[in-house]
């Protein structure tokens, strides 16, 4: 695919339409996208990022479609492969181009890529590159998501290249249809850059002093209106959470399915919205997503071999690896004849700051006293997110 994108500035990307996991690991229901960018200056012509290595022939085609005969440049915004996978091969077939970078990401593409340390030019933050008439600003952005990470903008044209910031895991024919975006960005958001949340934010507080037209994110769509997608980070890494319960529950024989349905009837009564999870059939990275401004955690798991269920016991080694602002966590459980579930589940909770209510746990099947004991968990959640001002009722 290419597209121009601003005069003598052209998307020359890919889209992997049929792609379902990232790093073997984050599911992508809508594919993904590996922008690549190419901007023709009156002297010197840049390209930015490159694509993921199952794509370098249609960059290379992308590229030719445009008659390029040099590239000048590969301005290397990130190390990760689905940016810099094709690097070696624009490399051998553009022999004169040059990995314009900073040192840190220098130094993990000669690691990674085993690149010659003579294809590179290091920058530094607020270096600019002039390629006649376009001019290329280099702002250092560490941890989006990687210690290396880079945006570069266009002055001209006031384009910002955005890494992965901003990004959405989405394949699209129409590379400027923000319309279904939120919800992926969201996603993205929850799955790669809510543990920076704090470096984010210092980010967009820099890239404020910019005259930005447009943002062209190293995934899914380019943004005409960056206001959009700037509102939805300044939201999500805010303080701000919203007056909502995500539960994630895994029920092997009904009773914590039970306790979670009488959970989530006693929420809603006292005016809290439930986003309940069944581990057994989630998408984690809608369980990420619902992660990124709840108010409240609660994990509710049988008891396996004394510990919490193995699927719970992913849920919750994720959510307190992507730290949330979550405000409150709870645990409800189930056990047998003995259980080490709310202990272990306290000792892997070392990320999430969150305050802990109260856990409830039940022998067998849940009783009556069970049952006013879950009803109180919901009465404190109630209560905690009155005092923080969320719930009015
Ligand atoms: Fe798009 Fe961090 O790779």
């Amino acid at each position: 695919m290419m597209i121009k994108i601003a005069d003598d500035v052209y998307f020359v990307g890919a889209m992997h339409w049929d792609r379902r996991l990232f790093d073997e690991l984050i599911p992508l229901p809508e594919g993904t996208s590996y922008n690549s960018y190419l901007i023709r200056g009156k002297e010197k012509i840049a390209l930015i990022d490159t694509v993921d290595p199952s794509k370098e022939e249609e960059l290379i085609e992308n590229i030719e479609k445009l008659g390029v005969e040099k590239i000048d440049y590969v301005i290397s915004n990130h190390a990760e492969q689905d940016h810099s996978g094709a690097l070696s091969r624009i490399i051998e077939s553009y022999p004169m181009a040059r990995i314009v970078t900073n040192e840190k990401c220098k130094q993990f593409l000669m690691d990674l890529l085993l690149i010659d340390e003579e294809k590179f030019i290091t920058v530094n933050d607020g270096d600019e590159l002039k390629l006649g008439g376009k001019t290329l600003k280099f702002i250092v952005a560490p941890w989006v998501h990687w210690p290396e990470t880079m945006l570069t903008y266009l002055k001209e044209d006031g384009i910002l290249f955005s890494c992965d910031l901003f990004g959405s895991h989405t394949a699209t024919s129409d590379i400027f249809s923000t319309e279904n975006v939120y919800n992926s960005a969201k996603r993205y958001y929850a799955e790669i850059m809510m543990p920076f949340r704090s470096k984010i934010k210092q980010h967009i507080e820099k890239i404020e002093n910019l005259e930005i037209k447009m943002i062209a994110p190293s995934h899914g769509p380019i943004y005409k209106n960056p206001e959009f997608i700037l509102n939805a980070y300044r939201d999500w890494i805010s303080d701000n959470v919203k007056n909502e319960v995500v539960i994630a529950y895994v029920s092997m024989h009904g009773s914590v399915e039970k306790m979670v349905k009488y959970l989530i009837e006693v929420l809603i009564e006292k005016g809290i919205n439930v986003k309940p999870f069944n581990l057994t059939v989630s998408d984690i990275g809608e369980l990420a997503m619902a992660l990124v401004d709840s108010a409240t955690f609660v994990l509710a798991t049988p008891t396996v071999l004394s510990g919490i269920h193995p699927l719970a016991f992913y849920a919750l080694y994720l959510a307190n690896a992507l730290r949330p602002k979550t405000k409150f966590v709870s645990i409800i459980g189930s056990y047998g004849w003995g259980s080490r579930i709310v202990e272990q589940a306290k000792e892997m909770l070392t990320a999430m700051k969150a305050e802990v209510i109260e856990p409830v746990m039940v022998k067998g099947q849940a009783k009556d006293d069970d049952y006013t004991a879950i009803k109180k968990l919901a009465e404190k959640i109630a209560d905690r997110h009155k005092e923080i001002g969320i719930l009015t009722l």
